[in-house]
Order: structure tokens, then sequence, then C-alpha cells
């Protein structure tokens, strides 16, 4: 049986079926083409476009088609194109011709815009569960390391003392900010397209209204040309799936330089570190690697979608089959992304003697002498310039900071007090006292605010 070639006398040429069927990859869908047919069906039933006797037995034959799935015995078939004709082809066959009836009120370019919002609803909630799960680890990363002094950078150039807790906060909120994109972008995807047939509406009495409530939808579209051709919602996820990749692409990148001997801030667990088939010394962070080497394919995946997108006259053209493939390896791959990123996270082995070492390098206080001057009244601008110059002296002489005498100190500025031998990476950070500082009160507000966060979620 060959659906939609009645007007065609020839077969489809062997390489052209071969070229056209997106069964291999669109059975994934199967799970929500049937929920869909399962709304449709009762609801045809139930408006009397078909009778409530027959919706009942499509509904049956879709349940066990559903089943057949399921347990591995069904045969999808190259032949029959796609999941859409797999799943009705296998109900004619089971039901009779009253399977036929399904279709009614109904194209594939509703029923394809359909099931791809349903995916793509699914998704988002597990992609949130994802970020969500990997801010926990974060928060218990950071927790524990309320008080291990991190060197901060710009410009990867030793800057200003912080706590590593609030350095990985900062990925806490650029997950934050990913949550609700995949929530923006649900709202979005939140349409039920069904019923706009292939393009233009259908003539029949359909309650559209009561298929978006069987599946869960916010609402129903309001234009059927718009509602076949629109892939907005993917391009969405794929956007914001690329956003939360890049996040996860600049966290592995800082956890490939922390792990390395010369930063040797962290140490990767042993069950999440690879090694080397020549080096045997070598402990490698090829998961973080990954991770940053495939949020390109993610980037790959949306800048194809907008490619295939941009020139397509209205309405469905087959084009739009090209979407699937680079959503579902969306999906995958930042699922699998964050999963495995978050069990090496969680598992990482903070060398706090190592972080602070390395922060009490390179002048790392010199912001925090130019700040004491300000405090004695010296414009910045001018203790900027003093204490550029006392370091200068320092470095010329070999000596770090707090090697100085105080006569040396004075010597640059008759402003410079004995406190100034007080000043240490503790008090640098403690001195960060603003919403969004480093300092000790600060981080824990933030602790605070990051654990409400999560238990709301919850
Ligand atoms: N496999 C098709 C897709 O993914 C389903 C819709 C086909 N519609 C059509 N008129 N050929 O887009």
């Amino acid at each position: 049986m060959k659906f939609s070639r009645a007007r065609l006398a020839k077969e489809l040429a062997e390489k052209a079926q071969a070229y056209t069927a997106s069964v291999a990859f669109d059975r994934r869908l199967y799970r929500h083409d049937i929920a869909g047919s399962i709304a449709h069906a009762k609801m045809l039933g139930q408006q009397g476009i078909i009778s409530p006797k027959e919706a009942e037995l499509i509904v049956m034959g879709l349940v066990s088609i559903r089943e057949e799935i399921e347990s591995g015995q069904f045969q999808f078939k190259p032949e029959m194109e796609d999941v859409h004709l797999n799943i009705e082809a296998r109900l004619i066959e089971k039901i009779g011709a009253v399977g036929g009836k399904l279709h009614t009120a109904r194209s594939r370019n509703d029923q394809v815009a359909l099931d791809m919002r349903l995916f793509v609803r699914d998704s988002i909630q597990e992609a949130i569960a994802g970020l969500k799960e990997f801010q926990r680890v974060l928060l218990d990363v950071a927790e524990a390391n309320k008080q291990t002094v991190f060197p901060g950078y710009t410009h990867l150039q030793l800057a200003q003392p912080v706590v590593l807790a609030h350095h990985l906060l900062a990925y806490f909120e650029m997950f934050e900010r990913d949550v609700e994109r995949f929530r923006d972008c649900l709202a979005r995807s939140d349409v039920l397209p069904l019923g706009s047939g292939a393009l233009a509406g259908v003539p029949y009495p359909v309650d559209r209204e009561f298929v978006a409530k069987e599946l869960g939808f916010a609402r129903v579209s309001r234009n059927s040309i718009d509602a076949v051709s629109d892939r907005d919602f993917v391009l969405e996820y794929e956007a914001a799936a690329s956003i939360a990749m890049m996040h996860l692409s600049r966290l592995s990148e800082e956890i490939v330089l922390w792990s390395s001997s010369e930063f040797g801030f962290v140490e990767m667990d042993e069950a999440y570190a690879t090694g080397s088939s020549i080096m045997p010394q070598k402990k490698n962070p090829d998961v973080a690697e990954l991770a940053r080497g495939k949020t390109g394919r993610v980037y790959g995946h949306l800048m194809g979608l907008l490619t295939t997108m941009k020139g397509l006259p209205l309405s469905y053209n087959r084009d739009l089959q090209e979407d699937k493939e680079g959503l579902f390896d969306t999906v995958d791959t930042l699922l699998a992304s964050l999963g495995v990123c978050a069990g090496m996270v969680g598992s990482l082995k903070v060398n706090a003697v190592r972080t602070r070492e390395a922060a009490g390098k390179g002048y790392i206080l010199a912001t925090d002498l130019a700040d004491y001057l300000v405090r004695q009244g010296v414009p910045f601008r001018t203790a900027h310039e003093v204490v550029g110059k006392l370091v200068s002296y320092a470095a010329e002489k070999g000596k770090a900071l707090s090697e100085l005498t105080s006569g040396e100190y004075r010597s640059f500025s008759p402003l410079f007090g004995d406190e100034v031998k007080s000043i240490s990476l503790e008090s640098s950070v403690a001195s960060r006292n603003v919403t969004g500082g480093t300092s000790p009160g600060q981080v824990e507000r933030a602790l605070a605010r990051s654990r409400e966060i999560l238990g709301k979620s919850r």
C-alpha cells in the first residue's frame, strides 16, 4: 500500500525513495505522532465527523501500535516514507479501511508541525532539568569553596583575588539565564498547529480547542499558513541550546586550563579523566575538551536550519524535513554534555593551596593599594599612577609588595601608613562588599539566593 501516489503512474525511483525517506530518523517522533493522532481521532468522534465507534477503534489501534513499537515488534518501512505514513499504514492493516478515516481533516503538514512542537516541548523540559542538575552541582562545589582564595583574571592576566565560590556562581547565573531562555521558548512552542490542514485550514467542524486541551497546549495557532511553515520554535530551541553549550564550553576551557600542571588548580577525578595511548604520565581532560568541541556542531545545526529556512516561500516545503536530524542531535548533545559535565565538575578535586599561591603572585593587590590611597583623599587617577610606579620599582627589585618596607612605600607617597602592610588576599576579598561582589558576606547571600532559585524550581 502506498499513500500519496494515486495520481502517479510510476513507482518512485529507488534512489529518489532513499533520498526522500525520513523514517530512519523521524521514527523518533512516534510517541508524539500517536499522541497527536489519538487526540485528533477523539475530536473527530466527538464532533460527529466520524462515528464515536470508529474513533474508538482508531484509538485502540493506535495504542496497540505504540505497544508494538515499544516492544520492538514494529517494522518501520522506508518505502512508507516517514513515521506518519508508517503508523497510518499499520493502523489500516490492523483495523481495516476505517483506519483511513484518521487522516480526515488533517494533512501531514499540520501533523508534522504538531509532532515537532510536542517533541520540542518535551525536550525543553529535559533541558531545564539538565541545567538545574548542573546548577545543583555548581552550588555544591561553591558551598565547599566559600573560602578558597582564587586568582581572578582579566585578559588571562592576574587581576584581583576572588573566592572560587564566586567564580563558580558566575556559571550558576549563566545557566539560570539558559533556563529562562528555554522557558521563553516553551511559551512560543506551546501552540497547537493541528487544524491548519495542508495550509488553508480544514473544511470540517473540528474543535481545535478540544485537541489543544487534550495535548496540553496553551493555545491554538492563529494563522494556518504560518502554522505549517513555522519552525521558529526549533530555531529558538537550537539558539538556547547553542548559548547553553557556549557556557558549558567556557567552563570546560577553564577546567582544561586549571587541570594543567602549569595551573594545577584542580585535579580531575580518574573516572572523568582519560589516558594517552603513548605518554604514560598523561591524565587528560577529554570530557571537557569534547564538551568544548561539541559546541561547534550545535552551533552548526542552528546555522544549518537558519539557512534552510531563509529562502522558503510560504507555506510548507519539503525542505522543512531537514529540521529533524539537527534538532535531534542538538537535544542529544546538550543533554549528554550537561550530564557528563555535571559528573566531572562535581568530582573535581580543588587544590586550595595552589589557587592561593597563584592568587598571591603578580602584584594582584595593586588595586587595593590604590584604593588605600583613595581612602586617604588621593584622587583615584593619581593613586593609580603612584601604585603603578611602586609596582615597577618592586618588579625591578624582584620583590613582592609584601616584601617592601614602610620606608620604601612612603618614598612613593607620604600617605602610606603602616596599615598598608596588613593588606592581604583576605582583606582584598573582604573589601568587595557590594551586591554581586566576592566578599564572604556577599558570597553567603549569593549562595542563599541560588539555593532559593533551585528550591523553587524543584
Ligand atoms: N516527512 C515530512 C517532514 O518531515 C512530513 C510532511 C510531509 N508533507 C508533505 N506534504 N510531503 O516534513
